[in-house]
């Protein structure tokens, strides 16, 4: 489906506001349905997502089928010009199913079938578990294929975990056959097999990774993690194939999780290759006492420009966040004044086109009957949520000229699932200490802070568009991917990388040649051993030029230049004047290796010079306070300016030269800008 069909369907020229609605919960209370669209209306918003946990309701029993109650909802909605998101129901399974169909429970990894119960657990390998979401979701297609109101489909819901059963162990060997050829012995080459006698004779004896079983062969691991991205991905093209032969007309989306699923479940690279927009579940820990809040926007801001980069840069969906406290964190904080539309703008700010929340109104009972919702259990539209709320929502209905515009970003930051799953499983050299996703976040903040975009990316996305690309701790260097960074740089291009670098190829087989493997040309230096440093223990590093001194942690790569220059050197231990910064030109371009987990004063101080040297800027030329950032949506015709405060104080942005006009928040403006605690407002200019 083309994109601008896509856009123009769903978007528009306006910017979605709207929630999961869950009305099935309240049938009992008829009333409640007229109040909700009155509300609904009042709030400003204009989109909800139906159905999501429905199939109990419309299929009570096996094949008796009942609409009703839906049509009523959706014809409703509809009339009073509230768009649709019609779930597939397919996220939590009806107790007759589960009950009368085992198979369709999954096995967990030691091999103990799970009962019914709460949801995205079922065993999508079941061919009855697959028949019966086949024919609910054939009802639905048809019964709605006319519907106006309808202008995207939701499937299932935030798809995840990973059955053991008989089936998908099958499965399992099935993929694998096709994988190796049939033949058994590629398959032990590439899992190292012969290491601890485990050699297999034949494809039959594999099982998956298992706790009281085999769980230290890493190729076997890694494996098994993309089978389980395919068997997902398999199941959910069952259900796309249906829909799109039905409505062909309206396009698909999936939501996928927040960052505590990044890495460890499904690689979103390849779900997101099936449908046609990409929509995410946002749930940060604003004013958590650990961290400033600003970082915690940095984070949420990586996790956004993922979401952005999935389709190349298309506008995606935040399909969900907590327009108050969410009930699930340790924590259940409340947004303070302001942050409830500010979280809401970054998502606009990175690149969506809608502001979703979780959930409309907050069920009576069970697991989520404390998570914010925009109506609370006391239906008044006089609480503060409903209240902020309805505030953003007029915010976003003056904005919907962004729809049409896009975040371009110049700089990428290689962040990549199979990338995880390697660094997670290896045993060394700081086994607990690796942090890979909060390593990369690292990186990011020193971009979000000078309001320069970035498109986050897997290592399969091609680099051309981008004039600088960093990659820390690319553990994993799959075939081809050194030589694309070489002819990133040959071409003038900016690349970066860090220690834990070029160690294994695809199979997570150390590389023979000499770490960092495939990036050892580009980077111009031979990484003969990596030392590891207690927690509490330091070394020290030393810029040649300025002498300054920064404090090292944790891991030391020990590296000789191969025709990089020096430009920090360690301080101390045995290797006390060896290098731990290195630069390589390469062709037009360079290549940047940091030896050692630093300071962030390094990591403040380095990038400064790094991208003053590139000429990579943001898209304001001041200095920004801390705690604010800009971004930049643009079409053909004009630049939008994006700028958002994640502190609770007032800060002043220095704009560039030349007069911005308004597109809300302040008027026509040129000169000093001044924002509220956790304000945010949004300027243009041609
Ligand atoms: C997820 C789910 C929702 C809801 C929220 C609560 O994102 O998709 O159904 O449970 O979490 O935060
Ligand atoms: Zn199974």
């Amino acid at each position: 489906m083309s994109e601008l069909k896509n856009n123009i369907k769903l978007f528009g020229g306006a910017l979605l506001h709207g929630a999961d609605y869950n009305p099935e919960q309240w049938l009992h209370m008829p009333d409640v349905l007229d109040e909700d669209i009155a509300l609904m209306k009042k709030s400003n918003c204009n989109v909800m997502a139906i159905n999501i946990f429905g199939w109990s309701s419309i299929e009570p029993r096996e094949g008796v089928y009942h609409f009703e109650d839906l049509d009523r909802v959706i014809n409703k909605l509809y009339e009073n010009d509230i768009k649709i998101i019609l779930a597939t129901p397919t996220g939590a399974r009806p107790n007759w199913l589960s009950k009368k169909y085992i198979e369709t429970n999954r096995v967990t990894e030691t091999g103990l079938r799970c009962k019914s119960g709460l949801r995205h657990n079922h065993c999508y390998t079941s061919p009855i578990f697959r028949e019966k979401a086949r024919c609910i979701v054939e009802k639905l297609a048809t019964r709605y294929k006319k519907h106006p109101g309808i202008i995207l489909w939701h499937i299932s819901n935030e798809f995840e975990g990973e059955c053991h059963c008989p089936l998908c162990q099958e499965a399992f060997r099935n993929w694998l056959r096709e994988k190796y050829d049939h033949d058994i012995n590629k398959l032990n080459i590439a899992w190292w097999t012969k290491f601890w006698s485990h050699t297999y004779v034949d494809f039959d004896e594999i099982e998956s990774p298992s706790s009281i079983g085999e769980y230290w062969v890493h190729g076997q691991n890694i494996d098994w993690k993309r089978f389980v991205t395919y068997q997902t991905i398999d199941y959910m093209k069952e259900e796309i194939k249906i829909i799109r032969e039905i409505t062909p007309h309206i396009p698909i989306t999936t939501n996928t999780h927040d960052y505590v699923h990044l890495g460890r479940g499904i690689n979103y690279w390849e779900l997101m290759k099936h449908i046609d927009i990409v929509s995410w579940d946002n749930y940060p820990k604003w004013h958590n006492n650990t961290i400033e809040n600003w970082a915690s926007a940095a984070q949420s801001g990586f996790i956004h420009d993922i979401n952005r980069a999935l389709k190349g840069g298309q506008p995606y969906l935040m399909m969900e966040s907590s327009p108050s406290a969410t009930n699930w964190h340790p924590v259940a904080k409340l947004l303070r004044p302001g942050m409830q539309n500010l979280a809401g703008i970054q998502a606009i700010a990175h690149g969506s086109n809608s502001v979703q929340y979780f959930q409309w109104r907050k069920s009576l009972g069970s697991f989520e009957k404390f998570h914010g919702a925009v109506v609370d259990h006391y239906s008044s539209d006089q609480t503060r949520v409903f209240k902020e709320v309805t505030k953003l929502g007029e915010a976003l209905s003056k904005m919907g000229e962004l729809s049409n515009t896009r975040v371009k970003a110049k700089v990428a930051l290689i962040y990549d699932w199979e990338n995880f799953w390697g660094i997670d499983d290896s045993i060394a050299p700081n086994a607990d200490k690796k942090a890979y996703f909060e390593t990369c976040v690292e990186h990011y903040k020193q971009f979000w802070k000078r309001g320069i975009s970035v498109d986050v990316i897997s290592m399969d996305v091609a680099l051309e568009a981008y004039d600088m690309v960093i990659a820390p701790m690319l553990y994993m260097v799959k075939d081809g991917v050194g030589k694309r960074i070489e002819t990133f740089c040959e071409n003038g291009g900016v690349f970066l990388t860090t220690y834990w670098s070029g160690i294994v190829d695809e199979n997570d087989l150390c590389f023979r040649t000499g770490r960092p493997g495939p990036l050892r040309n580009v980077l111009g230096i031979w990484s003969e051993e990596i030392d590891a440093l207690y927690e509490g223990e330091q070394n020290h590093i030393k810029m040649l030029t300025t002498n300054e001194r920064y404090q090292t942690t944790l891991f030391c790569d020990l590296v000789h230049l191969e025709g990089a220059q020096a430009l920090a050197v360690y301080e101390e231990d045995f290797y006390s004047g060896r290098p731990s910064l290195t630069r390589n030109v390469y062709g037009k371009g360079y290549a940047y290796y940091i030896c050692s987990r630093n300071e962030t004063r390094f990591f403040d101080d380095f990038y400064e010079d790094l991208l003053t040297q590139h000429g990579v800027k943001g898209a304001l030329k001041n200095v920004l306070p801390k705690g604010v950032t800009v971004s930049k949506r643009s079409n053909q015709e004009k630049d939008y300016y994006i700028i958002q405060n994640y502190t609770d104080c007032e800060q002043v942005v220095i704009l560039d030269e030349g007069t911005y006009a308004s597109v809300f928040g302040v008027e026509t403006h040129c000169g000093n800008l001044t924002l509220s605690p956790y304000g945010y407002c949004v300027l243009k200019k041609k």
